[in-house]
């Protein structure tokens, strides 16, 4: 496994590739990797000959309020997971290759709409800085495919939309969200949980699972909602948003629009203690059975 920090070192080995007819899957990351990553590798691995994967914990994505300087950076254990996963090549650039003017007064790309609802309502920066990095990623690593994680729903739908949008010739696969014994999602952030809250984090995934069986129910969609935010609540979650959304666009649902059998998507981010937490749970009401 070769690991490189520098642009022109990259750009031989790929072109190395593509002129030997090898196609190139890539995995953006920001590191500190658990499972969830590593499946995204596995996918990457099975859709093509060469896997990329680039460590960077991207500032534009944070904002001023937010964790960026004590997110977890633990390269030397990211190595040798991704080594064991048989990765080809782990790009780790630094601040100044990836913004050398800055990070304000470098050029940006933003989707607008999707970047906006939802979880752009609560960090409304910060889809513009993930599709800002994944795009200077993606013109760098010029990959053919592309694997990103459903557990960040809304930020697939975003790289979805500007790949449509820009034409870009990549194929944008997701990989399903890994979770850990009892159900909450892996994620990084789960570190920050203190023994109490990683024991109450479970309520989580439990909360919208009950919430998609009142769906599937016939309950009104937002008395199941305000149930589910009122079921956090008393678990000792603070509550961003708990809402059912269609899975292409995040449009709100509608009763009339469950009996269509489209797929939908319970999206939620709660707080426990300092630490936010996303979850979300991917359903087709009509093909959910009671109980299940
Ligand atoms: P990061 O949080 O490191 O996640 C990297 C990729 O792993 C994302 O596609 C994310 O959806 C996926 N992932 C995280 N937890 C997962 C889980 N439990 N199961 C499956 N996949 C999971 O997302 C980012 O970094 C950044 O925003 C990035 C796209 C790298 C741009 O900076």
């Amino acid at each position: 496994m070769q690991t490189c920090q520098n642009l022109e070192q990259l750009r031989m080995q790929v072109s190395e590739w593509r002129s030997a007819n090898e196609t190139i899957a890539f995995v953006p990351t920001m590191g500190n990797l658990h499972e969830g990553h590593l499946s995204l590798v596995d996918i990457a691995r099975q859709k093509a000959r060469r896997v990329v994967v680039s460590v960077y914990v991207n500032p534009l994505q944070f904002s001023p309020d937010e964790d960026f300087s004590s997110y977890p950076r633990t390269l030397e254990d990211d190595l040798i997971k991704l080594r064991a996963a048989g990765v080809d090549l782990v790009f780790t650039p630094d601040d100044a290759m990836i913004y050398p003017d800055g990070k304000q007064d470098s050029a940006y790309v933003e989707v607008p709409g999707l970047s906006h609802i939802v979880e752009g309502e609560f960090r409304p920066d910060f889809f513009k800085g993930v599709a800002t990095v994944v795009l200077k990623l993606f013109n760098m690593v010029q990959p053919d495919i592309a694997v990103f994680g459903e557990k960040d729903f809304q930020q697939l739908l975003v790289i979805r939309q500007m790949v449509d949008d820009l034409n870009l010739p990549i194929e944008i696969v997701g990989g399903r969200t890994k979770r850990e014994a009892d159900g909450l999602a892996r994620s990084s952030r789960n570190n920050y949980l203190s023994p109490a809250e990683r024991e109450n984090s479970r309520f989580l995934s439990e909360s919208l699972e009950q919430c998609r069986r009142q769906i599937k129910q016939d309950i009104d969609i937002t008395q199941a909602e305000n149930a589910c935010i009122a079921a956090l609540e008393s678990h000792g979650f603070t509550v961003d948003y708990v809402t059912l959304r269609e899975t292409s666009r995040l449009k709100k649902v509608s009763k009339d629009e469950l009996a269509l059998n489209r797929e939908l998507v319970l999206l939620a981010a709660v707080k426990l203690g300092k630490t936010r937490l996303i979850d979300n749970l991917i359903f087709t009401a009509e093909k959910v059975t009671v109980g299940s």
